[in-house]
């Protein structure tokens, strides 16, 4: 797979440009990285981007220029995508939560697909389209109980989880598709067992488990025709193995292919994760009988992933011309006010002073978009490369 292509004195040139801190995004690796996903599939695959992973306009922008969809879990994210040029057909809506006001706009709006994930919210689009005399398109979204070996806060598909439905509500939604059947259309099933796999194990138990419930309802007339099976495919912060594209498409293909449906999927971190570098500058430098301390400009308001998650993500000292000084361990830090503001812990790190540069690496999903102004620091800008 071809990895990120950022240059140290090409960030060193946008650092003097521009005032740290900034993300930066390599657009020209992010369509790569899209066309290699595309290519992992011999037939048609419908990609729809799971934007909550990067928001940026001009990214949204460049993804509509390739035809693919989004995956949207708000109505605020569904709104940001049109204004980047979308239509409403090219919208999944998912969510746990969504409101009535959501649900009026997205039906009103006769967007793409609702991923509906309880049987009262089957009731509240059915009441919502029959007022509004339209007729919605869902998919239900199954939770298939299987433990997809990630972090327990990115992990959704296991039985303890709120996302997705239980096969046993399956009466119950039968029930209300019959009660609703002039305003609601079955169009297939959805899957998303969670975030930052590295193996496609528990994908295919999902989707096996999955099957028979497209084929039952196929079998008793529903128009079911599409099977979603969700984003999750991990990227390798920390120098684990590279997740094979080529044998995820060829594994969704091979299970799907006796339904002969149309497969969906919501990718959000494999397209952009590992496009994105956050930049901030070392404010000071602070060393204890215990801990080297790298303060800088930037932390968990802006990238919240190290302290939420644990995650580890690769940092390095943005230098032109290798330093003859011994590296030294720091614990990389940022401004704000908790002791869970950290980027990185215990890091052998070139000697680093202050106004330094660092960049942290992998951090175009989930970066920006979980930014905050808490402390009421200010965002950190975002840059796009375009060559
Ligand atoms: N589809 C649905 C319904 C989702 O909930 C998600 C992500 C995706 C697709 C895209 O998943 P991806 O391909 O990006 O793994 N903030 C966490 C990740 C949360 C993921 C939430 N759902 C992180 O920084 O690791």
């Amino acid at each position: 797979m071809s990895g990120p292509q950022f240059l140290h004195s090409q960030l060193e040139k946008l650092a003097r440009k521009y005032d740290t801190p900034f993300y930066v995004y390599d657009l020209e690796g992010i369509n790569q990285r899209l066309k290699k996903f595309r290519a992992s599939f011999h037939g048609d695959v419908e990609v729809h981007y799971a934007m909550k992973a990067n928001a940026n306009k001009d990214i949204l922008k460049n993804f509509k220029k390739h035809k693919i969809g989004v995956d949207v879990v708000s109505w605020g994210e569904a709104k940001v995508a049109i204004d980047a040029g979308f239509h409403h057909r090219d919208i999944i809506f998912s969510g746990v939560g969504k409101s009535i006001e959501e649900i009026t706009k997205a039906v009103k709006h006769q967007i793409k697909q609702i991923n509906v994930e309880s049987p009262q919210e089957l009731i509240r689009i059915g009441e919502v389209a029959k007022k509004l005399k339209k007729k919605a398109q869902v998919a239900f979204r199954m939770n298939p109980n299987v433990s997809p070996q990630t972090h327990p806060y990115i992990t959704t598909g296991f039985r303890e989880n709120k996302f997705g439905m239980d096969a046993s509500f399956l009466p119950e939604l039968r029930g209300i598709l019959t009660k609703y059947k002039k305003n609601i259309e079955l169009k297939g099933v959805t899957l998303h067992i969670g975030s930052q796999l590295l193996t496609l194990d528990s994908l295919r138990e999902a989707i096996l488990k999955t099957i028979p419930i497209y084929l039952d309802f196929k079998n008793s007339g529903y128009p079911v025709e599409t099977f979603d099976v969700g984003g999750g495919l991990g990227i390798p912060y920390d120098g684990q193995t590279q997740i094979d594209l080529a044998a995820y498409g060829a594994m969704v293909e091979e299970l799907l292919k006796p339904l002969e449906c149309r497969i969906l999927c919501e990718p959000g971190r494999i397209l952009v994760g590992e496009f994105g570098v956050l930049v901030a500058e070392v404010q000071y430098i602070k060393k204890t009988p215990f801990k080297n301390f790298a303060i800088v400009n930037t932390g968990m308001n802006h990238l919240i992933r190290p302290a939420l998650y644990s995650a580890v993500h690769r940092i390095e000292k943005i230098e032109t011309r290798a330093s003859a000084e011994a590296s030294e361990l720091y614990d990389v830090v940022g401004p704000v006010c908790e002791s869970s503001d950290f980027l990185g812990k215990d890091r052998y790190l070139p000697k680093l002073h202050q106004g330094d540069l660092l960049a942290i690496l992998d951090s175009g999903a989930y970066g920006f978009s979980m930014a905050s102004n808490y402390n009421h620091h200010d965002l950190p800008k975002e840059i796009i490369l375009k060559k």
